[in-house]
């Protein structure tokens, strides 16, 4: 267990890299916390009006999810890989350098799944793109891309991701409680949109 414990705080760690932050700050455009949503996600960092800082940070934040599995993986094992994915989730939702006021996780919980079990995974990004191209609506597509993964988890035979799947959608819906609010009342904004 102490094994186990050792790669929860790696993918903490990891996970708690605020990228859309950074970047947004590096590159000088403005505070996220005051733009649009507030929320520091690349869905956010694209309103400052910079598709390639937006971009950064959907893969970069994807990309530490990725990593701790894949790391947790490469040196542990399957277990390892969980908790590490896990716990970069949980990294990026309540990173203690912001107070634990983190981000919504979609990209990081997209990152985790294409390497935990990569069919799911596509079929989560899938799932996202279709939503988008339909709706136009980020916060809906994750919405859909979230609940749906531990279904396609099912689905594909892949039931090794099925409870950490259920888990990541459970928090993601809990944290757009404030999108899905606006997306009954028609007023949640188009993805480029302020
Ligand atoms: O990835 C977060 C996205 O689903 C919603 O972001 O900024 O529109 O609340 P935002």
């Amino acid at each position: 267990y102490s094994t186990l414990a050792l790669w929860a705080v790696l993918g903490y760690v990891l996970g708690s890299i605020p990228f859309g932050l950074v970047i947004t700050r590096l590159m000088g455009l403005g505070d996220l916390r005051t733009i649009g949503s507030g929320n520091i996600g690349a869905t956010n960092v694209l309103r400052t009006g910079n598709k390639f800082a937006a971009l950064l940070t959907l893969l970069l934040d994807s990309g530490k999810g990725a990593i701790a599995v894949l790391l947790g993986r490469m040196i542990v094992g399957e277990d390892a890989a969980q908790i590490a994915g896990l716990f970069a989730f949980v990294g990026h939702c309540w990173p203690v350098w912001l107070n634990f006021r983190g981000g919504k996780g979609v990209a990081t919980f997209l990152g985790t799944v294409l390497a935990l079990a990569w069919p799911v995974g596509i079929a989560a990004c899938l799932t996202w793109l279709s939503v988008a191209l339909l709706s136009r609506i980020s916060s809906l597509s994750a919405l859909v891309a979230a609940a749906s993964a531990p279904l396609w988890a099912i689905a594909l035979g892949r039931e090794e991701a099925t409870v950490l799947c259920l888990l990541l959608a459970l928090v993601i819906i809990q944290r757009h409680r404030a999108n899905i609010t606006r997306i009954r009342a028609g007023t949640e904004p188009k993805i480029g949109k302020k």
